[in-house]
């Protein structure tokens, strides 16, 4: 009989998520209100920043900083290209033109050293990706930046700290709530910051233009009225999503844990094999939140070790298919060569890691990808 299959990914959710969704469901209120002030504000205490600003997905956010940023025709934006296309995709969209940098092969994280070599006149902005759940090195990261605006894509990072301060504490950072990720609200986003003015305007943005909050335009007594200095997007969360959201950010430790278990587990039984590379974790000081655990093939074709796990039941995903390497970003930018990611690229698999994942189901990946790369 095939043992039952276990996916790369799996989110985390029992009954109080449910209830809390009722609770909004039956409240007359649905949209952006209270439960959304109230994720932002639980949101803004996980991470240190002074302001949260719940979003549709983690990609609008991306979307209202480059904007708010000003990014336009010919501007450079420094990023890596192991990441989600989504990044790369808004600063196109903007106008403006992804600059990629390479990664260290070890822990997949940005170089800063690679970031200092790509600065130019036309660099406005750098966006560091907290690859996997470990934090970017952000002190080198702003010393080879200088002055120029940093966006941390924080879509791994829920739960990730750099040197005891959550990931997006300091610059402004955008979060991701799809299902994969460490917390979900189903889709959504977040964008963290300090600086009350961009955030403000980032509000604006985020539904409208609009200049009051549309739960508190509809309340008794209260005026319905409002004006807008600037036309803005429609990326407002729902008060249905926030509900999770909060019920979610009550498990993360516990979801962080076993995420850190599981990930000691494939280490110590996965480690010393030829053949294949485990995730190196950063030298600085950190607290890793392991969103994934992507492991590089060495002595086997990525296609047969993919179809080894599928033959025993296990799932797996890729991250990332490497930006620069899109048909788009050939055409419009030519081709870049960014050697360590290209080594990475045929190699990388991500391996199932979930906080519902039981030992017995580690040990049955672990059990597989043993056999599979000693072939
Ligand atoms: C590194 C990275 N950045 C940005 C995003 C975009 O987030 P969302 O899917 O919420 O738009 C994702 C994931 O989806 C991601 O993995």
């Amino acid at each position: 009989m095939k043992k039952e299959f276990i996916p790369m990914s799996r989110p985390f959710l029992g009954t109080e998520e449910t209830e809390a969704v009722a609770a909004v469901m039956k409240s007359g209120w649905i949209t952006t209100g209270a439960k959304c002030a109230e994720f932002e504000d639980r949101f803004a205490e996980l991470t240190g920043a002074k302001h949260a600003l719940a979003l549709s997905s983690g990609t609008a956010g991306m979307h209202l900083m480059l904007r708010a940023l000003g990014i336009k025709k010919g501007d450079e934006v420094i990023t890596p290209s192991m990441t989600f296309a989504s990044t790369v995709n808004q600063i196109v969209l903007a106008g403006g033109k992804p600059v990629f940098a390479d990664i260290d092969y070890d822990t997949m994280l940005i170089k800063p050293a690679e970031i200092k070599n790509l600065i130019t006149d036309k660099t406005k902005a750098v966006i560091p990706v907290h690859f996997a759940g470990a934090p970017a090195d952000m002190d080198a990261i702003e010393t080879a930046t200088g002055n120029i605006p940093i966006i941390e894509d924080a879509a791994h990072a829920i739960g990730t700290r750099y040197r005891e301060k959550h990931a997006g504490y300091k610059n402004p950072a955008i979060f991701s709530f799809h299902p994969i990720k460490n917390i979900t609200t189903g889709e959504g986003g977040m964008i963290t910051g300090n600086d009350g003015q961009l955030m403000q305007q980032l509000k604006l943005m985020r539904f409208h233009g609009i200049e009051r909050d549309a739960w508190k335009r509809y309340g008794k007594g209260s005026d319905p009225g409002y004006d807008i200095s600037e036309p803005g997007f429609k990326y407002n969360m729902t008060d249905i999503h926030a509900a999770i959201g909060l019920t979610q950010m009550k498990r993360l430790n516990t979801i962080t844990r076993r995420r850190n278990e599981i990930a000691s587990q494939y280490i110590q039984s996965l480690s010393g094999i030829d053949g294949l590379d485990l995730p190196g974790v950063p030298v600085f000081n950190h607290d890793h939140s392991w969103h994934l655990f992507v492991v590089k093939v060495k002595s086997i074709s990525r296609k047969d070790f993919m179809t080894g796990l599928a033959e025993e039941n296990l799932g797996y995903g890729l991250h990332f298919p490497a930006c620069h390497t899109m048909t788009y970003i050939k055409n419009l930018f030519g081709v870049s060569r960014l050697p360590v990611t290209e080594s990475l690229a045929g190699k990388i698999i991500s391996l199932p890691i979930y906080p519902g994942m039981d030992d017995m189901q580690v040990q049955r990946v672990i059990d597989v990808v043993r056999n599979l790369v000693k072939r």
